[in-house]
């Protein structure tokens, strides 16, 4: 039984294999979590219901003994009945004030786990893997009544959380916010770690400690967004990649996010995750109900590195679904960078047969198949074939890249319209817009209002129509800019606050139907690369581009950030002509993610064919291992200007792939590069000096790679195999 309720106590014990967390129902119905940290064997944690009695005339609640909700650890914080720092729950009643104050009201303890309706979230495989507990939390004077759901993924270490909030009441109330969680811990020593970036250079690691006040990251760009992922760690001071106590926090939602801490007077934290509150009102009529999405959290007391690894374990498990989440991918070629809007059957042709000859599995024609899309100006929304660039549409085509052997994939960016498209001049208010204002372009498009039923019905109409009638197996999905002017014409003014999440519920719904009906198809997802790079996302596509930037040593900092919380499996990366490293470099930067190529085949050198004939062999051999292994960082190139070294280790601990990558030569360099993960006890053979030793030689001494010869951008790989 991983969840426990200690009736003597009042208590409610949740345990992973290597944490627990306690929660408290106090005098009076007040939730308080007393304690979430390293596994410990006890229900309760004496002196954890109140940090001071009182501070900052912080208020009190005589009739429940005088308790300062200011001053406790709540479970689930509420706005403005006592408790004053920043809240996870706010409703705005009938009597127009947002005073809002929760007591417990039963629970529930079942195995196994529930979906959220209309919204992606992570499973339990069989229903003993997990255990889910469900408060209940009402609001006497309003009548709104949360239900507190915490999954528990015993083996992983791993809990989820977030909250439905029912209005049980006969008149509205409006949700001024709707957190997914809120988490009070003791103390402030910790570091927050947070992923920022922009287009081409997404996911950089940024640490910082935490301060007295209110910090972290949010979007209000309509999406997950290049900007901030919505990722957040709180790493104990002096915590690292092998060592320490972390707290690593990743919300599964791709719309507008909040993930912040506010430290107190008393030098604790509070942790609020969920959908930003900014620009939200969401309108709960009588009986009605609203869930937020789910935040996954894991603990690590291993450092950052065992945080990244359980939650690559866990999505790979328990978040990424469909067939091929244990099927093999195909080996993809992409012609977008080579080519860009300008392609013909002719040319895709010859690409098909130069990729074959390669030993590539599948060609994906990426944009300017459809309208009249010569460049990024026109015809999003129009997903009927260019006959001028495919004649006779897309069948000559796609059957003459089958006839080589080769699947065909193509791309598709549904929630955007041109202003210049045959979808805009037939209904010019499809676009997401308010009264009175010409909405701003980006990328001199428009954004679909995909939050109206019969927009999307419309757009998946398309796009059935092609996918149904060819034999395509692979679809890319794109969103190439953020949302501004942000309205529908189908809302109320009343409705006005609900539109964001109104439309990434669209966006759901939208992928949950491509998924469904076409279960075959690998979708990958993209957004100007990795602007949509979020654990919703994975819940549908199992693979994401993770940037349009693929030069290999930039790729570095963008795959080392993104491995923070997303596995090797999730990671789109190509071989491309991109920066001056040799093919090799690019190769073995892009097999540590879901591997492909973005050139033109067909201008290979003999000497380069031969090399990527035996990177594609490489691919199948190490296939397994980077799609199920174990990640280590050993040089992050973050911290180390010259170097940059990672590891992957199969399951079972008797195969694993060091790649060392020379950013920038640094003279009379000796590294010693000691391997991870390894069994101390078993004997491997390394494939850099051909030793023969015990894992524990390996990870104590070493192996000394003299890297003073090598030049930028020169990589080294060593394969490191168990002998029996
Ligand atoms: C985005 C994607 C690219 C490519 C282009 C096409 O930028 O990230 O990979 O698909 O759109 O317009």
């Amino acid at each position: 039984m991983s969840i426990i309720f200690d009736s003597e106590r009042n208590t409610f014990k949740l345990d992973t294999a290597q944490s627990s967390y306690i929660i408290k129902i106090r005098d009076g119905g007040y939730l308080l979590n007393l304690y979430y940290g390293a596994k410990i064997p006890d229900t309760y944690v004496a002196g954890r219901e109140s940090r001071s009695p009182t501070a900052s005339f912080s208020p009190v609640d005589a009739e429940a003994g005088n308790f300062c909700p200011d001053t406790a650890p709540l479970e689930y914080s509420t706005n403005g009945a006592g408790d004053l720092r920043v809240s996870a729950l706010s409703v705005r009643n009938k009597d127009g004030n947002s005073v809002t104050d929760i007591r417990y009201d039963g629970h529930k303890i079942y195995k196994g786990k529930l979906p959220i309706n209309g919204m992606p979230s992570t499973y339990a495989n069989t229903e003993d893997e997990a255990e889910t507990l469900e408060i209940y939390a009402k609001d006497c004077v309003t009548g709104a009544r949360v239900t507190l759901y915490y999954t528990v993924f015993e083996k992983y270490s791993v809990m989820t959380r977030r909250a439905m909030i029912e209005n049980t009441s006969d008149e509205p109330m409006k949700l001024e916010r709707a957190m997914s969680l809120s988490l009070d811990l003791p103390e402030m020593d910790y570091d927050m770690i947070t992923l920022w970036g922009a287009h081409n250079m997404e996911r950089n690691i940024e640490r910082r400690p935490l301060s007295h006040g209110i910090q972290g990251v949010e979007s209000k760009r309509g999406s997950s967004s290049h900007a901030q992922n919505p990722f957040m760690a709180l790493a104990k001071r002096g915590a690292d990649e092998e060592h320490g106590e972390v707290f690593g926090f990743n919300l599964v939602y791709s719309g507008n996010h909040s993930l912040l801490a506010e430290c107190d007077y008393n030098s604790a934290t509070r942790v609020i995750i969920g959908i930003n509150p900014t620009d939200f009102i969401w309108n709960l009529g009588a009986g009605e109900r609203f869930d937020t999405p789910e935040c996954v959290m894991v603990y690590s007391d291993g450092g950052l590195g065992e945080m990244s690894r359980t939650f690559h374990r866990f999505y790979n498990n328990n978040l990424v679904r469909g067939k091929y989440k244990y099927e093999k991918r195909p080996l993809l070629i992409n012609h977008w960078e080579a080519t860009t809007f300008d392609i013909t059957t002719e040319k895709l042709v010859e690409f098909a047969k130069a990729a074959k000859e390669l030993g590539f599995e599948m060609l994906v024609m990426d944009d300017g198949w459809f309208g009249k899309r010569y460049n990024s100006k026109s015809s999003l929304g129009d997903w009927y074939v260019n006959e001028d660039k495919l004649p006779g549409g897309l069948e000559p085509l796609i059957s003459q890249v089958n006839a080589f052997g080769l699947k065909f994939g193509i791309w598709y960016e549904p929630e955007m319209i041109s202003p210049d498209s045959d979808l805009y001049r037939a209904h010019p208010d499809w676009c997401v817009h308010v009264p009175g204002r010409v909405p701003k372009l980006g990328r001199t498009q428009l954004v679909l209002d995909v939050s109206r039923k019969e927009v999307r019905d419309h757009v998946f109409g398309m796009m059935r129509e092609v996918l149904k009638n060819h034999n395509i197996s692979y679809v890319k999905w794109d969103f190439n800019r953020n949302l501004s002017d942000a309205g529908s014409a189908a809302l109320t003014k009343e409705q006005g606050g609900e539109f964001f999440h109104r439309f990434v519920l669209g966006t759901y719904d939208l992928m949950d139907r491509l998924t469904t009906e076409f279960p075959d198809i690998l979708l990958e997802n993209c957004s100007g690369g990795g602007g949509r790079f979020d654990p919703a996302m994975l819940a549908y596509s199992p693979q994401i581009w993770t940037s349009d930037n693929s030069e290999a040593i930039h790729r570095l900092k963008i795959q080392f950030g993104t491995s923070l919380c997303y596995p090797a499996s999730a990671m789109g990366a190509h071989v491309s002509r991109k920066g001056s490293a040799p093919l090799k470099t690019r190769a073995d930067v892009a097999m540590w993610g879901s591997f492909g190529y973005e050139l033109d085949p067909r201008t290979f050198s003999a000497e380069e064919r031969e090399t990527v004939k035996a990177q594609v062999a490489d691919y199948h051999k190490y296939y397994e291992l980077m799609h199920t292994g174990d990640l280590y960082r050993l040089v992050s190139p973050f911290e180390n200007p010259y170097l940059a070294a990672w590891e992957i280790v199969s399951e079972d601990k008797g195969e694993a792939l060091v790649t060392v990558v020379t950013v920038k030569q640094e003279q009379h360099r000796n590294l010693v590069l000691r391997p991870r993960g390894l069994d101390e006890n078993k004997t491997y053979k390394n494939s850099f000096n051909g030793q023969i030793c015990s894992g524990r030689t390996l990870m104590k001494a070493g192996i000394a790679v003299h890297t003073a010869n090598s030049a930028d951008g020169e990589s080294l790989t060593v394969c490191i195999n168990e002998v029996k």
